[in-house]
């Protein structure tokens, strides 16, 4: 059976990591993997995650099964979190989400999900967009298509390509967001721009799928979630997928959901019983750990306050070392204009090198960065900024 499989080379980020954990430089970089570092290089465990989890220790009294919707108080929870507890579709019971295996789970339930509903729904992403959907839509049988989004030469948002591209998409179409902190390129529309999407979505009747992986991470917990409220007010549907991955800091416990706003709560409660059926077959019921964690949480009042501030010393931190980073390139001898990195947000940026310049920071530096150069910002800290300064005017100047 398995005598004609060949071995598929491992995805760059994981060639990466062994090829950094491997390199003995003192000063290496580790600029690829996507998790939030502080100023020491760790991912530490929020102070609000490690309370919660003492008290589920102390108050959790079986581990039997749960049922398909999981942990129904963070099904809950990450509802009003989304949408805002005044939700006019949370009031008319339009909403409903139900937990998944990290934001990834919740794209790929979305994908069985059109497949049910709409065989022939076709997937618009950004251009580019999250190297994980180009391979999670097709491996579920959902074609994928692309939008304009970034412009490479200034670094910034393609607003009125991207328009032109929305205007084409109509009924029977699902158009992919990213709600905050882009990944790769960092840059996401503003909030005019976002109520201009949100207008064309209502008006063309496609359906908006949004991923928000970082929320928080960008202008605030509410404020980037500005662009899942105004689809959810204007649009009769909606599909999005939720991550606590990055917010909770609790990326292998594998914490996310998938919401979807219907025309009526009838068919929310129809959708839900699809849900259901789509992962019975598949994991039949989602992981409660994580999801129990962030319940607890987001239901006592001092902690969720809690949960807000640790958000915001990450969201603040990384803001600082794009402004820091910015600067002391500009203060260098790079003649090249890198102030973008200031303008954009999230962990994620492109440096605009090439492969030859990106194999260079490696091999002369051990600096890792994958072939696009997209780096992760929260990766810099005060200790390693000037070194790579250093470097990269060396790559850039020869
Ligand atoms: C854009 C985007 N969506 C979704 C995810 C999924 O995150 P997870 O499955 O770890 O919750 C990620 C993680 O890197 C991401 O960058």
């Amino acid at each position: 059976m398995f005598e004609h499989l060949k071995a598929i080379p491992p995805d760059p980020i994981l060639g990466i990591i062994a090829a950094y954990a491997a390199d003995s430089n003192p000063k290496k970089i580790d600029l690829g993997i996507g998790v939030y570092r502080d100023e020491h290089g760790n991912t530490p465990m929020l102070d609000c995650v490690v309370e919660a989890e003492k008290t589920l220790l102390s108050t959790q009294t079986t581990k039997s099964y749960l049922g398909p919707p999981g942990v129904v108080g963070f099904n809950t929870a990450m509802s009003q979190l989304i949408f805002g507890a005044d939700s006019n579709a949370l009031q008319q019971g339009r909403i409903r989400t139900v937990q998944t295996p990290g934001g990834t789970g919740a794209l790929r339930v979305a994908a069985d999900l059109m497949k049910v509903a709409m065989p022939e729904a076709e997937l618009w992403a950004s251009d580019p967009t999250w190297a994980n959907h180009h391979a999670l839509f097709p491996a579920a049988g959902v074609n994928m298509h692309s939008y304009p989004y970034f412009d490479v030469e200034s670094s910034s948002l393609r607003f009125d390509a991207m328009i032109e591209g929305l205007q084409q998409r109509g009924v029977g179409d699902v158009v992919l967001f990213h709600a905050c902190c882009h990944n790769p390129c960092g840059v996401s529309p503003d909030p005019e721009q976002w109520q201009i999407i949100a207008d064309i979505a209502a008006e063309r009747g496609f359906t908006p799928m949004v991923d928000i992986a970082y929320m928080g991470f960008e202008r605030g917990v509410d404020e980037d979630c500005l662009s899942v409220r105004l689809f959810a007010e204007q649009c009769h549907e909606l599909i999005v997928a939720s991550s606590c991955s990055k917010n909770f800091a609790m990326y292998r416990e594998r914490v996310g959901a998938i919401s979807i706003i219907t025309r009526d709560a009838e068919k929310a409660a129809a959708v839900e019983s699809v849900i259901h059926n789509v992962t019975r077959p598949n994991y039949s019921m989602p992981p409660t750990h994580g999801p129990a964690v962030v319940d607890i949480i987001l239901h006592s009042k001092e902690l969720a306050a809690q949960w807000v501030e640790e958000v915001a010393v990450m969201r603040n931190r990384i803001n600082s070392l794009r402004k820091t980073l910015s600067a002391k390139i500009a203060a260098s001898q790079i003649q090249r204009d890198f102030s973008f990195l200031a303008r954009q947000s999230g962990m994620f940026s492109f440096l605009g090198l090439s492969v030859e310049q990106v194999h260079r920071l490696r091999d002369e530096y051990s600096i890792y960065v994958v072939n696009s150069s997209r780096v992760n910002v929260a990766s810099f800290n005060q200790g390693n900024m000037d070194y790579f300064v250093e470097a990269l005017a060396t790559v850039l100047n020869d």
